[in-house]
Parts: structure tokens; sequence; C-alpha cells
């Protein structure tokens, strides 16, 4: 029996993250497998790209839901029906509510375009140079109901080089992002790191078992 967890990765649009954490998963020794794809638009490139790669995909148009809430439940459903452990969201452009972020909490996981907490939302590498930052880079993070804030897994850095643009600088944190979520979800996935009081703990083989109950509980 396959002990790897099984990960839905939720999209919006070309999927090169999608991609990257795809093509780990092909290695026999990596912790985790893609079981589903799901784009809440019909448009993402993504989706073919999925596709070609032998996994399934779902199209959960949010345009075809009257709220948010009937939105997350068709997706919630689809999670379900894929028997789902872990979510990746890999430029997944949709607002969540509470709802949806409680019941998969320490269990989705989002990459993001900055060093968090620095420059989460949009345009992080315009405001990056604008802000004449030497150091930029990406975030892999466990999500929460707030945008891009939440545990945080693991990190990349990036050199800011003179003569950056805007592209030029998202196109060297867009190589370290494909580095950077396989790894974070191999952390998550073969349990070697964990939640405890909103901070990532990592337990290194020679750390001695993560404790069977919260430290609130034992004290
Ligand atoms: C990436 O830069 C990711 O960090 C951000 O959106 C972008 C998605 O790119 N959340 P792709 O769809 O994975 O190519």
């Amino acid at each position: 029996m396959s002990m790897k967890k099984r990960v839905g990765i939720l999209i919006s649009g070309r999927g090169s993250n999608m991609v990257s954490l795809i093509e780990a998963a092909r290695a026999p020794e990596y912790p985790a497998e893609i079981a589903v794809v799901i784009s809440n638009r019909p448009s993402a490139g993504g989706i073919a790209l999925a596709q070609q790669a032998g996994i399934a995909t779902v199209v959960i148009d949010h345009k075809d839901f009257a709220t948010r809430m009937a939105f997350e439940a068709k997706l919630h459903q689809a999670l379900l029906d894929a028997k789902v452990d872990l979510i990746c969201n890999a430029g997944f452009m949709r607002m969540l509510t509470g709802g949806f972020v409680d019941r998969w909490k320490n269990r989705q996981l989002n990459i993001h375009p900055s060093l968090l907490p620095s420059f989460p939302g949009l345009d992080t590498h315009e405001r990056a140079l604008r802000d004449g930052v030497r150091i930029h880079g990406c975030t892999v993070h466990f999500v929460r109901l707030e945008m891009d804030t939440g545990p945080i897994i693991a990190q990349a850095a990036v050199a800011v080089l003179a003569g950056d643009t805007p592209e030029s600088l998202a196109q060297r944190v867009l190589a370290a992002e494909h580095k950077l979520y396989p790894h974070a979800l191999s952390l998550v996935a073969s349990g070697a790191v964990t939640v405890e009081d909103e901070e990532v703990t990592r337990h290194h083989p020679d750390d001695p078992p993560p404790p069977l109950f919260s430290p609130a509980l034992r004290r």
C-alpha cells in the first residue's frame, strides 16, 4: 500500500509551479503524489499541461456559483472525491473564506513570490525594486485566512541585481520557486515539519519524536 500523501493542486493560470510539483512527484522516493489538479478558470493554461502529464483535472468555474461558499463547497467535495490529504495552491487567484481555510488548516500550502512577511499581495517584484531591497525571493507557507500569511515552511533568497526589471527579477524568482515548492511539499508530506503554536517546527532525524500532546495540554 502506498504511504504517499495525496495532493490536490489548485491553479488559476499557466501552472509552472504545478508542473514542478508534478515532476518532483514522479520520483519513486518522493513522499507525495499528485491526485488532481483543479482550476477555477476554464482558460488556465495549466489544465492542458496537467492533462499531458496524465493527471486528473477538474474545472470549477467560480463564476458559475452565486456565493463564495457555494464555490468552496464544490471545491471541497472535489478534493474529497480525489481523496486528497494536502492542498498546494500554485498561482490560485481566489480568496478563500474561513470555513474552507479552517477545514484544511495545516494541510493547505501556498507559494508566494516574495520573502514574506515582506510584500504580501500583488506586484511583488515591482514593489521590491521600488523599495530598493537587495535580497528578494519566495516563500511557501501554510494558508491562513489573511492573504499571504501563515506559518512559513521554507524560503529561497534571490539577489537583486543592478539593472533588474520586474520581469528579469520575476524570472529568477520563478526559477527559485520551482525548486522551493517541491522541497517544501516534501517536508510537509514526509512529516519532517509540523506546526506548533503557529510556527513550523522541523524534526531532524535525530530529534525526539513530536510530543503526543500539545504544549498547552502538557502544562
Ligand atoms: C507564481 O509566481 C506564484 O508564486 C504566484 O503566482 C505565480 C504563479 O505562476 N502565487 P505559475 O502559474 O505557477 O506559473
